[in-house]
C-alpha cells in the first residue's frame, strides 16, 4: 500500500469527481474502516467521505463473514445518503464501478450476484453495504470496498481457492492509488444516475456471470436449486427450477455450481 501522504496526495491531486472520494481520510492500521465511516457520518460528514486503510484487523464482510485485509489491498469505506426508495441499487451501482474501474486497468471482470466482482471465477473484491435507518428513516449508508490488489492469495489458506488479487492475474503490481482513483471516479458517475435505476440493472445484469448458470440460493431458509435466468427491475435474481416455475431471490448468496472458467 502506498503510504498516506503518497496516496492522499495522488487522489487529491487527481481526483476530479464533485463529492466522491474529496473529503479523505486514511488510516495505515485499524480494525474496519465501516467502524471509522460510521463515526465520521455520525460526526456529519458529508456525502462522498472516504475512509481507506492500509490494512484492517478485523476487516468484515456480508454474513457475518470476516474480509481478510492485509498490507497490498484496498480497503475503503465511502458515506452516501441514498434515499430509501433507492438504496437497493447500492449493491448494483458498487460492484458496477468495481467492474468498470477493473476494465479501465485492462482487466476483464464479472459480477457474481449481487455484488461479488470475479477474475477468471475467483473473487478479487467483495462490497458490504450497511445501512443506518431511524424511525423508519435512512440516515445513511456506508459502501465498503475491498479489493485484493497487490498480495498473492495463494499464501493465504482460507482465501487460497477461491480469490485472486490484480496483481496475482497481472503478473507484476497494480498502481493501488490509480485504482482508489478510478473506483472514486466511476462510483461518482454511476451514484449520480440513481434516479435512473433501469439503466444501473441493465450494466449490472449484462456484466453479470451468474446468469444462465445453475445456481443454488436460499429462498427464505431453503435451499432451491435452479438455473439463474436474469435480474428483474427491483435487482432480485430470478431462478428458473426444474418444474419451470420461478422464484425471486432478494438477498443472500448463491452458489453457482457449474462455473465455465469465464471471469
Ligand atoms: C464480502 O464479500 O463479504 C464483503 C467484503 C467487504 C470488505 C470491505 S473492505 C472495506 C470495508 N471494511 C470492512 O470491514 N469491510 C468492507
Amino acid at each position: 500500500m502506498a503510504a498516506e501522504p503518497d496516496i492522499k496526495a495522488y487522489l487529491q491531486e487527481r481526483l476530479k469527481t464533485r463529492f466522491m472520494g474529496r473529503e479523505l481520510h486514511y488510516i495505515a492500521v485499524t480494525t474496519s474502516t465501516q467502524d471509522i465511516a460510521r463515526t465520521l457520518a455520525e460526526q456529519g460528514a458529508p456525502e462522498g467521505t472516504a475512509v481507506i486503510a492500509g490494512e484492517q484487523q478485523s476487516g468484515r464482510g456480508r454474513m457475518g463473514r470476516p474480509w481478510l485485509s492485509p498490507s497490498g489491498g484496498l480497503a475503503t469505506s465511502i458515506i452516501l445518503h441514498p434515499s430509501i426508495a433507492s438504496v437497493y441499487l447500492l449493491p448494483a451501482i458498487t460492484s458496477v464501478a468495481v467492474f468498470r474501474m477493473l476494465r479501465k486497468m485492462g482487466i476483464k471482470a464479472g459480477i457474481k450476484w449481487p455484488n461479488d466482482v470475479l477474475v477468471k471465477g475467483k473473487k478479487v473484491c467483495g462490497i458490504l453495504i450497511e445501512n443506518a435507518t431511524a424511525g423508519g428513516e435512512l440516515r445513511y449508508s456506508i459502501a465498503g470496498i475491498g479489493i485484493n490488489v497487490n498480495f498473492d492469495t495463494g499464501k493465504y489458506p482460507e482465501i487460497a481457492d477461491i480469490a485472486t488479487s490484480l496483481s496475482v492475474q497481472l503478473g507484476h503490481e497494480a498502481p493501488l492509488a490509480e485504482v482508489a482513483l478510478h473506483l472514486y471516479t466511476e462510483l461518482e458517475d454511476i451514484y449520480t444516475g440513481i434516479a435512473e435505476p433501469a439503466s444501473i440493472i441493465d450494466e449490472w445484469s449484462q456484466n453479470m456471470v451468474t446468469i444462465g448458470r445453475t445456481v443454488s440460493a436460499d429462498f427464505y431458509g431453503n435451499r432451491i436449486d435452479g438455473t439463474a435466468e436474469g435480474i428483474n427491475q427491483q435487482g432480485n435474481l430470478v431462478v428458473r427450477l426444474a418444474d419451470g416455475s420461478t422464484r425471486e431471490i432478494v438477498a443472500g448468496d448463491v452458489t453457482v455450481t457449474n462455473t465455465n472458467g469465464g471471469a
